[in-house]
């Protein structure tokens, strides 16, 4: 069975709902999906998996400090074994989403290959929002089977 990370950090929730949406939209799909904040990862779950998720809130127009933690821990440990693994980002915003920039220009370091254009979701994700989320989590399933 295909595995599929979803990394994120929340403050108040928000991100937190739209990693579950992915990890529910990922399993839909048939992967064993892994669910974990950005200070619970570890590098290895990141050479395990077969696609990763990388998902945060909008901190000053940057990534939240949980899953920078998660990106910093997890560099040199994974560098040279993690180039062309399949990764989508997902940001949850006040307004503004500049956030998910930040995580596509570490995700380029790391070498991952982006299978999706971020999703970036105003507040808490609802409706068409959880639909996108889904749609996006079945897509890491499909790219981590290949
Ligand atoms: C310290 C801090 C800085 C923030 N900076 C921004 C920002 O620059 N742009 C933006 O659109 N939203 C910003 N926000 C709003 C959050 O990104 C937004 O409410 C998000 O959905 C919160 O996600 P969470 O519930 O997963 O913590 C900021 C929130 C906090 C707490």
């Amino acid at each position: 069975m295909s595995k599929v990370l979803v990394v994120y950090c929340s403050l108040s929730g928000n991100t937190k709902a739209a990693a579950e949406a992915i990890a529910a939209g990922a399993k839909g799909a048939g992967a064993q999906v892994t669910l974990k904040t950005g200070t619970e990862a570890q590098p290895q779950d990141l050479l395990e998996c077969d696609a990763v998720a990388l998902g945060s809130y909008d901190a000053f127009s940057y990534m939240g400090g949980g899953l920078k933690d998660f990106l910093d821990r997890a560099f040199y440990p994974t560098q040279g074994q993690v180039a062309d693994k399949p990764y989508a980002a997902f940001v949850t915003h006040g307004g503004g989403g500049k956030a998910g920039q930040s995580i596509e220009s570490l995700a380029k370091t790391f070498k991952l290959k982006k299978i999706a254009p971020a999703v970036l979701i105003t507040g808490k994700p609802e409706g068409q929002a959880i639909t996108d989320l889904k749609e996006l989590g079945a897509k890491l399933a499909a790219a981590a089977a290949k």
